[in-house]
């Protein structure tokens, strides 16, 4: 094993083939080469979410099936619910005592939350926290990695100064971890913009032949391809990238066809909704299973952080005595 990786999702519910393939496939191998352990951040989803709080376990639920039915091995890698492993709540207390609040506030992913949010006044003390506690959740493992997308850098940036600023200070308990950006290209939503939830243009893991079929269908395609025999633009054309990404066997003559006109866009649709429908069959195989044996998915969450609890009380020990605020 080349070390410990830490990584977390916010407990969103089902999971769209962007957090599939921006994440998950990530995670998925790197329990081969880490001792991984993958986290369910709610108290995370509570910095923007703490008035709306009704779906949670639901929501948990719904996003680990997703992780186990892509194949994340409970066998390999420790699943684990943040706040089952209060130690976690611990170390944030005591790293904020350490962190610059100037380190917090000049954060370009507050900054960008506060303005789309429009949080401005509203703005909790959780939030501006938010960073402490996501180094809390990674160095209370000793982590060496921490995978995770682009838009999480500076994040993961301010964990590594408070893990050597806590270092500096005291003794050096915690592992740098390093940054591991996976390098899948983003997949764009169904109308081109990035891919979300909230915007409706999704494509969730999940859906059923049919939706993917109608989603596929409503896509974005080149404008200046109005008939069949109008040459196409697959630069511009969400549907040619969505081909390029998921059908590399076709990809090739299918930008050709379409630059020649030779290949209309339904045509070309229905042949990207085949690929994407055949691409997670077993996936949806694998989640029927979970969602009749859903107990087997809480059990799988209670072992975990059960099992992380051990870690993360041992180096919280260390830490306390690093300290010495251990009093023994
Ligand atoms: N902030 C991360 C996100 O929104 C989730 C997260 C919380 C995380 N703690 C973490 C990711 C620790 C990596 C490591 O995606």
């Amino acid at each position: 094993m080349k070390g410990v990786i830490f990584s977390g999702m916010r407990p969103t519910g089902k999971l769209h083939i962007g957090n599939y393939y921006g994440a998950l496939t990530n995670w998925i191998q790197l329990q081969n080469e880490y001792k991984c352990y993958y986290g369910v951040v709610d108290w995370h989803a509570l910095t923007t979410g703490y008035d709306n709080t009704s779906m949670m376990k639901e929501n948990m639920i719904e996003m680990v099936i997703d992780w186990l039915s892509a194949g994340i091995d409970p066998d390999k890698s420790t699943l684990l619910i943040q706040s089952h492993v209060p130690e976690h709540a611990e170390l944030h207390l005591l790293l904020s005592m350490i962190t610059p609040l100037a380190w917090l506030e000049r954060n370009p992913v507050l900054k960008e939350q506060v303005r789309d949010l429009n949080l401005k006044e509203n703005m909790g003390y959780g939030l501006l926290g938010y960073p402490v506690l996501m180094a809390s959740d990674i160095l209370i493992y000793k982590s060496n990695a921490v995978p995770v997308g682009e838009d999480q850098s500076p994040h993961v940036e301010l964990a590594r100064e408070i893990g050597r600023r806590f270092n500096n200070l005291y003794n050096p308990v915690f592992p740098i971890p390093k940054l591991k950006l996976s390098h899948t290209p983003r997949i764009p939503g169904t109308d081109g913009r990035k891919m979300s939830k909230s915007l409706k243009n999704d494509i969730t893991l999940s859906d059923k032949p049919e939706d993917i079929k109608n989603k596929v269908l409503s896509m974005i395609t080149d404008p200046r391809k109005i008939r069949l025999a109008d040459p196409g633009h697959p630069e511009v054309c969400v549907v040619y990238k969505y081909h390029e990404i998921f059908n590399k066997k076709e990809f090739q003559n299918i930008e050709r066809d379409c630059r020649k006109a030779k290949l209309g866009c339904v045509a070309c649709k229905k042949r990207l909704a085949d690929v994407l429908i055949q691409s997670f069959q077993s996936f949806r195989e694998k989640r029927n299973y979970y969602e009749r044996n859903s107990q087997l998915v809480w059990d799988i969450l209670m072992k975990g952080s059960e099992e992380a609890r051990k870690v993360a009380k041992k180096t919280l020990s260390e830490v306390r005595k690093a300290m010495k605020i251990d009093y023994a």
